[in-house]
C-alpha cells in the first residue's frame, strides 16, 4: 500500500514546503517511486522551489475538471515527480477541492510514496486535505508560537484519525533557539524524526528554485534531508 504522508503545521512559514521539496528529491535520488503534491491551493509555491514553474498543467486545472491528472504530473530534479499548484488567482476559484480525494487515490496507485504539502491554517481547505492523509509529520520551528500551533495541529490529526509519525524540527540555531529538540519532543509527546538546522544554503536555494539537496548537497541541511530520506520506507503493510 502506498504511503500518503502529509507535512503539516497550522503556523505559516514553518518550513513545510522546503521539507517536502527536499525530501521528495532526496527520495527520488534513492530510486523511490515518489510524487510530491502541492495542496496549498491558495499559496502554491512548490513549483517555484523546484524550478518547474513553466509546467503548463497544474493541480488547479485537474481540480477544475479541465485536465487529466496525467498531464499535471511533471518531472523535477533527480526525476522526482511533482503535481504543482497553479500560481494565477483565477485558478483558485475554479478548483473544486472535493475532487482531491480521487487525485490522491490515483497517485497512490501509481507511486509508493505520496508526499503532500498541506496548507497552513486550520480552515476548511486545510482540514479537507488533512482528512485525506494516512500519515502526517509535523514541521515546526523551535519557538513557542509555532509549538502552540503544532499542538493544535496534532489534536486535529488525532481527531481525523491520521497517524502522526513525529516531528521535523526546522531552522534550529544551536544555543540560540527558544526551545531545544528534547523540549519540543516532550511538549508534543512525539519523536523528533529530523532536525534541520538554520542554513543559509536553504534560503539561497529557495530563491533560485533549486532544492538545497541538489544545489548544496554537502550543506548541513542537505545532509539531514538525505539521512531522513533513507529512513522513510516506501511501503506500509497495513494501517496500524
Ligand atoms: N532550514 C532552513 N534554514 C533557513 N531558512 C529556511 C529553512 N527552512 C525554511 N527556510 C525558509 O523559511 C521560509 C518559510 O519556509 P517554507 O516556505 O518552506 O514554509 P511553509 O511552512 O511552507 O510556509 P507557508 O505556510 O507559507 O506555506 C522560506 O523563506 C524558506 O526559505
Ligand atoms: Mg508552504
Amino acid at each position: 500500500m502506498a504511503r500518503i504522508i502529509g507535512f503539516v503545521c497550522s503556523k505559516g512559514g514553518s518550513g513545510k514546503s522546503t521539507v517536502v521539496a527536499n525530501l521528495g528529491v532526496a527520495l527520488a535520488r534513492l530510486g523511490r517511486r515518489v510524487v510530491i503534491v502541492d495542496c496549498d491551493l491558495t499559496m502554491a509555491n512548490l513549483s517555484l522551489l523546484l524550478g518547474v514553474e513553466d509546467h503548463k498543467t497544474t493541480l488547479h486545472d485537474v481540480l477544475a475538471g479541465e485536465a487529466p491528472l496525467s498531464k499535471a504530473i511533471c518531472r523535477g530534479p533527480e526525476g522526482v515527480r511533482i503535481v504543482p499548484g497553479g500560481i494565477p488567482l483565477e485558478g483558485i476559484q475554479k478548483a473544486k477541492l472535493d475532487r482531491l480525494k480521487r487525485v490522491i487515490d490515483q497517485l497512490a496507485r501509481q507511486f509508493d510514496l505520496v508526499l503532500i504539502d498541506v496548507p497552513s491554517g486550520l480552515d476548511r481547505d486545510a482540514l479537507t486535505v488533512m482528512g485525506l492523509l494516512r500519515e502526517a509529520i509535523i514541521v515546526v520551528t523551535p519557538d513557542l508560537p509555532a509549538l502552540s500551533n503544532a499542538l493544535k495541529t496534532k489534536l486535529v490529526c488525532e481527531r481525523l484519525d491520521v497517524k502522526l509519525l513525529g516531528v521535523i524540527l526546522t531552522r534550529l540555531k544551536e544555543g540560540v533557539s527558544e526551545l531545544s529538540e528534547s523540549e519540543v519532543s516532550g511538549i508534543l509527546d512525539l519523536p523528533v524524526l529530523a532536525v534541520i538546522p538554520e542554513d543559509r544554503a536553504v534560503r539561497h536555494s529557495s530563491a533560485i528554485g533549486e532544492p538545497v539537496v541538489v544545489r548544496e548537497a554537502r550543506s548541513p541541511s542537505a545532509r539531514e534531508f538525505k539521512r531522513f530520506a533513507l529512513e522513510l520506507r516506501p511501503f506500509t503493510r497495513a494501517r496500524e
